[in-house]
């Protein structure tokens, strides 16, 4: 079923309607358009097409009970398909547009194939002026995961999107680097209660100026058991994991430089380390995800040092052990899962 996918470069959206307006009308046809957010990029169907939700499950090759995000241009839009609350304002005043998801009662307007047959939809609005802009021009909300191959870590820009997507989605828009680098924040409310599946831009901290009070989910930081139901089906599926073993590394500075040094001689590893480190071990195989308190740097690298490191083919790669606080909870969540929970000390 390879597809001829298109390639659209959009570096103006201001000056480019034209373009977006054949990607809209790429989607009102039921097709399929990877669009460039300021989290991740996103494999976008129509909301409101049942058909267009399997087209992106067969896409992506993820299973159908994994349900998608729904893409709106404003966040008001959110009233024809879920009940929204006064929780769901405050969010919205505060972060919208912006990398937060928040979870709400669904409508019949949207298809159960959307949302993986949960009576739920989860709602956003990007503020990536091309994702804005597409579904201005579409008048529909566009659902879409993130644009990589199930498995795979999620893409920051449209050459990451070309080696998963090519031939499996029509057309592709380039919109630069994702600005954010991770996927967004997910909330759920349940009338008054706001819980915190996945962490992301925007931090707990910052939610819980928002809200009084915010639950964080379990599986924010640990591994669910076997028999735990997950709140959100994304937690219970194999995340990225790199082919070679992940292995993340904490203890004092010194002790974990030694011990990188040490297997950089006497094994085949990949390390993903902070810039300061960079001069005082080997260059082979060394990738810099930003400088160590600079979070926001590493947020927007992980993806891309990940897919890199993975290229390498080494026979292990080692990483920093994220700090929890702030932007770390998200960089926490995703490396844990990439680890499988595995954390080495070094005394
Ligand atoms: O930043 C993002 O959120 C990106 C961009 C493209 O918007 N999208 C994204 O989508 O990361 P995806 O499908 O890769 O991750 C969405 C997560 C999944 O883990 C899914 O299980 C969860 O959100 N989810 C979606 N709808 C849900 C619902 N109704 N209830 C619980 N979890 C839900
Ligand atoms: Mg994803």
């Amino acid at each position: 079923m390879a597809l001829q996918t298109e390639y659209i470069t959009v570096t103006d959206p201001a000056s480019q309607d034209a373009e977006l307006r054949h990607a809209a009308d790429i989607l009102r046809r039921g097709g399929l358009v990877v669009f460039p957010t300021e989290t991740v990029y996103g494999l976008g169907g129509d909301a409101t097409d049942a058909e267009a939700a399997k087209r992106i499950y067969a896409a992506k090759g993820r299973p159908s009970d994994n349900p998608l995000i729904i893409h709106l241009a404003y966040p008001e839009e959110a009233e024809a398909y879920a009940h929204t609350s006064p929780l769901y304002y405050r969010l919205a005043k505060a972060f919208m547009p912006g990398p937060l998801t928040v979870i709400l009662p669904k409508k019949d307007t949207v298809p159960l194939s959307t949302t993986g047959g949960l009576d739920t939809v989860a709602v956003r609005c990007p503020a990536h002026p091309v994702a804005h802009r597409l579904i201005e021009l579409l008048g529909r909300p566009i659902a879409a995961p993130s644009a990589n191959l199930s498995g795979k870590p999620s893409p920051t820009n449209a050459r990451h999107v070309a080696e998963d997507m090519d031939g499996r989605v029509d057309a592709i828009l380039d919109g630069g680097e994702s600005e954010i680098g991770l996927e967004s924040t997910i909330v759920k409310l349940d009338g008054d209660t706001a819980t915190l599946l996945r962490p992301g831009g925007i931090t707990y901290d910052a939610l819980c100026m928002v809200l009084d009070h915010v639950s964080v989910a379990d599986a924010v930081t640990h591994r669910l058991a076997e028999n735990e139901r997950p709140l959100s089906p994304g937690m219970k599926y194999r995340h990225y994991a790199p082919t070679a073993p992940l292995v993340l590394l904490s203890g004092e500075r010194e002790r974990v430089l030694d011990f990188l040094r040490r297997e950089q001689k006497e094994t085949d590893c990949a390390i993903l380390c902070y810039d300061e480190d960079v001069p005082f071990l080997d260059q082979r195989n060394l990738f810099c995800i930003g400088a160590r308190e600079d979070l926001a740097a590493q947020a927007h690298s992980l993806f891309r040092t990940l897919r890199q490191a993975d290229r390498a083919n080494a026979a292990c790669i080692y990483a920093p052990l994220p700090p929890t606080e702030g932007l770390g909870l998200a960089l926490y969540n995703r490396m844990i899962r990439a680890a499988a929970h595995t954390v080495k000390h070094i005394d």
